[in-house]
């Protein structure tokens, strides 16, 4: 899969997206990432990419040209799927991501300072993805959160399918509390049946934990369940444990 990054600072996503498991995906050519500096772009020889609003306001709005010259070599091999990151888009959720990573070439507008003006977008992008429903003070971020949330969709960018289809938002549910060596740490100790080897109650445990976990930490997930008798009967026996 193909990712084209547009963006003002190409330096910033590169350095996050080269190490890691991104990075070693990207070195392996399971995903192949390039980053289009819109500055090399600009049609003016101080490079300029921004100007002043029309109709008033402060900051600068990045300008339609350099941003439409640069869409335009992000098409010169067939054209992407285009997104710009925008905290006006969709936020951005397990769902869309499994969505997106089907997709053989994503391309990601990244914004800055007041962000790009619209007559470009209209022209170029195909939809707008939030990270949340904050401003940052560029798509920079969330473009490597898209990148890294879809990457981790693709086959061989992880060990095995395994990696991430039981992990939380894969089925509306959260991932039930995880533990490792040493069995006990500070007082607090492994519980049991993780410890017993029999894959069916430990599978059993995990399934009413993940309940437990995503009741008392996403409680409107939770109210989106449809949750068998058994499986209700197991979380409220717990939950009296407790
Ligand atoms: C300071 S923001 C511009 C905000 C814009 N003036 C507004 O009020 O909607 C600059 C750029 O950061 C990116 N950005 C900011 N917040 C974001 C968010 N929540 N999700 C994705 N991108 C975001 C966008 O690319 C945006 O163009």
């Amino acid at each position: 899969m193909k990712f084209t990054i547009m963006t003002l600072f190409p330096d910033q996503v590169k350095n996050f997206l080269s190490e890691s498991i991104i990075g070693r995906a990207s070195d392996k050519g399971i995903i192949d990432i390039e980053c289009l500096n819109i500055r090399d772009f600009a049609d003016n020889e101080y490079s300029k990419v921004d100007d002043t609003l029309y109709g008033g306001g402060t900051g600068m709005l990045m300008e339609c040209e350099p941003v439409w010259r640069c869409y335009q070599k992000a098409c010169e091999k067939g054209k992407p799927y285009v997104i710009y990151v925008s905290p006006k888009g969709n936020v951005l959720d397990q769902k869309k991501v499994i969505e997106l990573s089907k997709k053989d070439h994503l391309c990601i507008i990244c914004g800055h300072y007041e962000g790009i003006d619209s007559r470009v977008l209209s022209k170029t992008v195909d939809e707008e993805i939030s990270i949340g429903d904050y401003v940052l003070t560029g798509g920079e971020i969330a473009s490597v959160v898209i990148v890294d949330s879809v990457s981790r969709m693709i086959e061989g960018v992880l060990p095995n399918s395994d990696a991430y289809t039981n992990e939380s938002h894969m089925n509306g549910t959260l991932e039930p509390p995880q533990y490792t060596k040493p069995r006990v740490w500070q007082g607090m100790e492994v519980p049991e049946v993780l410890l017993n080897g029999n894959q069916a109650e430990i599978d059993s445990y995990n399934r009413t934990m993940s309940l437990i976990e995503t009741m008392d930490k996403r409680p409107d997930m939770f109210d989106k369940l449809q949750i068998s008798a058994e499986d209700w009967q197991k979380v409220l026996a717990k939950k009296k444990q407790n």
